[in-house]
């Protein structure tokens, strides 16, 4: 492969999704000198913002406000979140969405020209804003021709990052394969901003796209930053069963139900938070993701689910709302039905069931993106600030990767205007870097093939190790035998070699890599989930149940180690205004 000398930037932003974008925007407006790039495995507009739906909150009315905003989020949470974070957070959601309205995006408005908001899961007040139900396409394409006005924002499409270049105890930029010729380059820049997402393909049913395998979160455990609250993995209640294809909680926001076996509603046989003293919006469909995700297994066990090829499901009916509004507010919902389900959800019911949606556990931060590791920043699902604590709330994470990205982006250009000069090793680093790949994968191309694993059986057994051992209701057994399941992977995965020995996307050797990347963070995910002693949130541990504040109220934070498990560490939650209490929801 041939080997370039460092490309230089001040600040170079890894993804192209909402964060990215929005970081990106923040670098050029902070500091008209900046030389900014983003570099992305995808082309930015196929990054996985674009399939976000339902919406993104921030208070709007007069009815609301950003106490309110900031208890839902924090009792939704179960109190792991940071407050400090949290009050930022509310403060300039506002603002943010705002900006997006003033960049173009069309937001959804009532006939009087006001900002349409609807009712999301967990949050008491109706402070969603949309724009219909594909509102993640709309802010994406808003941010993307934002950054074309700046000439300064050079894009690396279809780059896949490999590793960060860390020297002199200071991250100096990454190392990255083109695609398109296989040539490995190493992109020097003074501060990097990790926005590369979650990492939903760790499971074999989630609504994240096949390109969300955790690649930033790696790298940044790779280079010694914590991953932070890894144990908290969010099922979306309403996926479909076999493609996890979500259908978004608008479909219950405008009114729609979940019935078992028996076109009961069975929501109402559980505990879904304590009753709220005053009547609210909402309806038991709209409770918490946790609380339904944990309903729904329950069923399960009592045989009031529905068998089919893919593993148990319920249905959610929309049919009562009628075609107009479906057409209205949800037409993606049907759209998405009549594709891949072969049904009309005006007439028929929509199998679903949860899925792995979110991981509110990241790359650990402060409330300005920046990680322990000097020059080396994190937004938005791939970063833990932690404004998600146990529980994320549908529709904060649009607005999270504005506001986080943008303060990351201000702190990252603050950094990189000191103008501190590369370390003279960037291209000997990038170079041992090819070396690695080579070895490690590439076996093939020097004639010398290994003793082969597949890499399709690696991935399906890692799948089937996090589903039985990490899933909603996890135990300390479970764990410990999906441990030992990854454990077993990544040795195997050392003795892969790629048949495809071609330089022109070989996606067999991007596969590999980001099959290493979700190993390594699968082993933080259960780790976590081991040495955490409670229930909490999305973290149920049938072994240990309740919540434990005298003892757990703290963030975990997983250190990888040279040839053992990860080291857990603990960090204090911060509490502002609002002391743990119990979580409540209507009915
Ligand atoms: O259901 C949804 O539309 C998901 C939204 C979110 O995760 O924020």
């Amino acid at each position: 492969m041939t080997r370039y000398g460092p490309d230089e930037h001040d600040v170079l932003i890894v993804g192209g999704g909402g964060a990215g974008l929005r970081a990106a925007i923040a670098v050029a407006e902070a500091n008209p000198k900046l030389k900014i790039a983003v570099i992305s495995k995808v082309y930015p507009m196929r990054s996985h913002t674009v399939s976000a739906e339902g919406g993104s909150a921030a208070v709007i009315k007069s009815n609301d406000s950003l106490d309110e905003h900031a208890y839902d989020t924090i009792s939704g949470s179960d109190w792991l979140c940071d407050q400090n974070a949290v009050e930022e957070f509310v403060n300039e959601a506002p603002k943010e969405l705002l900006q997006l309205e003033h960049w173009g995006c069309p937001w959804s408005r009532e006939p009087d020209g006001s900002i349409s908001v609807r009712s999301f899961g967990g949050m008491k007040i109706k402070r969603t804003w949309y724009a219909a139900d594909k509102t993640g396409f709309h802010m994406l394409h808003t941010l993307f021709q934002t950054t074309m006005k700046y000439d300064r924002i050079h894009r690396y499409d279809e780059y896949f990052v490999t590793s960060l270049m860390v020297d002199d105890g200071r991250c100096q930029g990454v190392v990255a394969i083109e695609l398109t010729t296989g040539k490995i380059n190493a992109i020097a820049a003074r501060s990097v901003i990790l926005c590369t997402g979650g990492c939903g393909r760790v499971f074999p049913y989630t609504t994240n796209a096949n390109i969300k395998s955790g690649d930033g979160m790696a790298l940044a455990y790779r280079a010694g930053v914590p991953m932070k609250d890894m144990e908290f993995v969010q099922y979306h209640p309403t996926g479909l069963p076999f493609t996890g294809i979500l259908i978004t909680e608008a479909a219950r926001a405008e009114g729609g139900y979940l019935l078992n076996k028996d076109g009961y509603r069975y929501l109402q046989d559980y505990d879904l938070g304590k009753p709220e003293p005053k009547p609210v919006l909402r309806s038991m469909e709209l409770g918490p993701r946790d609380r339904l995700s944990q309903a729904f297994e329950k069923e399960h066990e009592k045989g009031q689910t529905i068998e089919g090829p893919f593993g148990p499901f319920v249905h959610l009916d929309i049919k009562h709302l009628g075609e107009d509004v479906i057409n209205e507010k949800i037409p993606f919902v049907r759209e998405l039905c009549l594709k891949y389900e072969n049904i009309d959800p005006v007439k028929e019911y929509i199998p679903v069931r949860p899925v792995v949606h979110y991981m509110m556990g990241g790359i650990h931060t402060d409330i300005h993106g920046a990680t322990p590791l000097e020059g080396l920043y994190a937004a938005g699902e791939a970063a833990c600030v932690s404004i998600n604590g146990a529980n994320r709330l549908g529709s904060n994470s649009l607005t999270e990767c504005l506001v986080f990205g943008a303060r990351a982006g201000k702190a990252a250009a603050e950094n990189a205007s000191q103008g501190k000069s590369f370390s003279r090793n960037l291209e000997a680093i990038a170079m041992d870097e090819g070396r690695r790949i080579e070895k490690a994968y590439l076996s093939n191309r020097s004639g010398k093939t290994k003793n082969s694993e597949s890499i399709v059986t690696i991935r399906e057994e890692m799948h089937q190790a996090m589903k039985d051992g990490a899933g909603i209701f996890r135990t300390e057994k479970s764990l410990k035998e999906s441990q030992n399941a990854i454990q077993e992977l990544q040795d195997r995965l050392l003795r892969t070699s790629i048949g495809d020995t071609s330089y022109t996307f070989n996606t067999e050797l991007t596969s590999a890599m980001e099959l290493s990347y979700m190993l390594d963070v699968a082993e933080a995910v259960i780790q976590s989930a081991l040495k955490r002693d409670e229930s909490r949130g999305s973290h149920q541990r049938s072994d240990h149940p309740g919540r434990d504040d005298d003892k757990f109220l703290v963030h975990s934070l997983a250190y990888k180690t040279e040839k053992d498990l990860p080291r857990i560490d603990y960090l204090p939650v911060t509490i502002t205004r609002w002391p743990p209490g119990e979580r409540i929801y209507g009915r």
